[in-house]
Formats: structure tokens, sequence, C-alpha cells
């Protein structure tokens, strides 16, 4: 759900599982075009096109590169990548492949500067490095009109069905450029965002809990107990193993910048199709409809983009400002599990709720 946007109607996103068909048509429909540089065409795919999309996601929960799909229209049109990340030297090197029906159009070359800009400003780069083909003109000038310096020629370094092939090399480096903002972001309106949550936010988690302990322990039990930058960290490993999984996303709520809360899936019933989610907000950020907002953006990924069908959540019966988001983002009330949850000194009752699919489409 989070993309990095580029231009209207122009953004790299995370590959999903339902994507490998879509990848797979445009690989087949292209091979022509690709297998002149590219080996993998040959054994592409569905399961291999699955296969590329789990290590992608792996890659970025790990450390933030991967590959991405470029969509333009809401079409699939390519992918550009980013790997071979060394964060001791802060350099990567950039990948990127399109569809043969989109070639020419300058899409290349917009997805892959806006993945530069994700290199060098959130990833905190200092050297990006493209190698291409020196029999590959089209490659060659995606990487002079993006500023790349050719540092030399790497004599025959790969081999490409059976006959070796001599690669340039060019090299970006950070000083070399203006690096523009670039996060994957939702939008919500208002300043506001959602951003996948990642290990460098463990901070900003801290900060927005500490902001906030007596009004976030009220009816969340572990506040008490996350007290440091690392016990978030452990939090967010865990998140960033789920999403690494295709078993659920936990995104930081953003507003003007700044770590406002949570809002994360907990796990997803690939066999029921469903899910559960659970959020929170620092006390300043309340009062405002942030959270009804960022619910509609999670059950939108959740229906729309996932197609599941069904999502519960649960409150303490005594938690009124919960109620009211569940109630306006279209949840119905299913029953009341009694003393569920032990809560510093007592037990509370949990009100459970669900939503289907076809009552979020109504
Ligand atoms: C390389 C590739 C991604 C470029 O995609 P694209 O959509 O053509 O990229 P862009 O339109 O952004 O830019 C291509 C540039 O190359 C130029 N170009 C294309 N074919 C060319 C050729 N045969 N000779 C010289 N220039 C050529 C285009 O005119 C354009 O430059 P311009 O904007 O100055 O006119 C695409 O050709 C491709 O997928 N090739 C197969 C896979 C591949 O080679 N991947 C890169 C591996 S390093």
């Amino acid at each position: 759900m989070v993309a990095l946007p580029i231009a209207p109607n122009l953004e790299l996103r995370h590959f999903e599982l339902h994507h490998a068909e879509l990848l797979f048509d445009l690989i087949d429909t292209s091979r022509a075009h690709l297998r002149r540089y590219l080996n993998f065409v040959d054994d592409a795919s569905v399961d291999s096109a699955e296969d590329f999309i789990r290590r992608s996601r792996a890659r970025y929960a790990k450390d933030g590169t991967g590959n991405f799909g470029v969509w333009a229209d809401d079409t699939l049109v390519g992918a550009v990548s980013l790997f071979d990340l060394s964060p001791m030297h802060r350099k990567a090197e950039v990948g990127y492949w399109i569809g043969q029906a989109f070639a020419g159009r300058g899409i290349i070359t917009k997805a892959v500067s806006r993945l530069l800009d994700y290199g060098f400003s959130e990833l905190k780069l200092n050297r990006i490095q493209l190698c291409c083909a020196t029999d590959n003109p089209a490659s060659r000038r995606v990487a002079e009109k993006l500023g790349f310096v050719l540092e030399g020629v790497a004599r025959e370094d790969r081999v490409l069905r059976g006959t070796r092939v001599s690669h340039q090399v060019w090299s970006l480096l950070a000083a070399d450029t203006q690096p523009q903002p670039a996060r994957f972001t939702k939008p919500l309106g208002d300043g506001a965002e959602l951003r996948l949550l990642e290990l460098r936010h463990a901070q900003n988690l801290l900060q927005a809990v500490d902001s906030s302990r007596e009004h976030l322990r009220a009816f969340l039990p572990w506040v008490d107990g996350n007290t440091k930058a690392e016990h978030f960290e452990g939090f967010i490993k865990g998140s960033l193993d789920r999403f690494a999984q295709f078993n659920g996303n936990t995104y930081g709520i953003w507003q003007d910048n700044q770590l406002a809360g949570v809002i994360g899936m907990h796990g997803i019933d690939w066999t029921h199709l469903d899910s559960e989610f659970g959020y929170w907000l620092a006390q300043p950020f309340t009062g405002r409809g942030l959270m009804t907002r960022a619910g509609r953006a999670v059950l939108s990924y959740c229906f729309d983009e996932l197609n599941l069908h069904r999502i519960s959540i649960a409150h303490s019966t005594e938690n009124t400002s919960s109620r009211k988001v569940i109630e306006r983002l279209g949840f119905k009330p299913e029953s009341v599990a009694r003393d569920a949850e032990w809560l510093h000194d007592r037990f509370h009752h949990w009100q459970k709720y669900g939503l289907l699919k076809r009552e979020w489409q109504t």
C-alpha cells in the first residue's frame, strides 16, 4: 500500500504475492526485448516470479533494498532494484528493466531517478553503481541522463547464455546529486501519512510513547515494559519478519514528519482470508480523525489490494475513543469476551468486532 510516488500516475510499489502472474505476463510478452541483456528471462515462470517477489520482500525487511514494481497508470510496466548493499561502505548497485510496450517513454529514467533519491536520502548511501553491457545503448543512455560518471569497463565480468560479456561501470556519489526526500508512503491528507515501520524508527517510537505513557498505559499492557529504543527494535524486527513473510504490515502513522502512532496487522490467515489489527496514537495527535483515516487506508489495503474477506478488531469495553474509531470504520459488534485481558490491577472485558469485505464495499 505504501508507495514511492514519482509523478501523477507513476510510482514504485512493493511487490505483493498476487503480482506474480502480472510480473510473469510482463516478462513473457517482452522475452525477445529482455533476453538480450538479462539472464533470468529464459527460466521465467509464475513460480520464479513469486520467488523473486519473496526475495524482494525479505531484502527490504533486512536492509531497505530489493526489487520494486514500476506502476504507470495502475499498470505494472517494469521493475527497478537496489542490491548488493554494503552498510559499511554505504554503497549499493542499481538495476532496471521495462516491458517492451512501455520502453522509450522516459519511464525508467524517472523510476531509477526516484530510487536513487531513496538510496541517498533514506538509506544514506554514498555511492550507487550501475553496470550495463557494453553493447546496450539504451541502458547506457539511462546512465548518462541520470548523471552517472563512467569509470571504466569490467572486462568479461559476467556470462550471458554461455557468452562472456563486458560491462561499463558507472557510479553516482551522494555529493554528485541533490537528492529529493523519497520515502515509501501512503498519504492520509493534512500532512499525515503511513510509512512501513522500519528499524531506523525505533527512537521515534520511543519518543512517541514517552510523550504519552499515562494516556497509553490505560489500555495497552506493553507500555510499562518498553522503556528503551532496543525494546522497540525488537517489536519492529517482529513486524518486519511478518512483512517479509506476507503475514501483515505494520505502519508508523506520521503527522508533519513526527511519528504519531502505529497501526498494524497481527498476521494474516490466508486460508480463511482474515486478519486482525490494532493501533495506538500518542495523546497530542488524538481527536483529529487521524486514526480513522489511517484505519481506512489499512482496510483498503486488506480488502482492495490483498482481497481479504474479514478483519477483526477488539478493545476493552471501557475504551470509548477506540469504540468510536471502530464504529466509524464500519465494524459490526459481534461478542463480548469476559475478563479477556489482565491490565495493571484487574481484568477487562473485550468487545469484539468484525468487518467483511462486502460490508466494506458498500
Ligand atoms: C534499458 C531499458 C530499461 C531502458 O528503458 P527505456 O524505457 O528505453 O528508458 P528511457 O526511455 O527512460 O531512456 C532510454 C534512452 O535510451 C535511448 N535509446 C534507446 N535505444 C537506443 C539505442 N538503440 N541507441 C541509442 N540510444 C537509445 C532513448 O532514446 C532514451 O534516451 P533519450 O531520452 O535521450 O531519447 C530498456 O531498454 C530495457 O528494459 N532493456 C532490456 C533490459 C536491460 O537492458 N536492462 C538494463 C540492464 S543494465
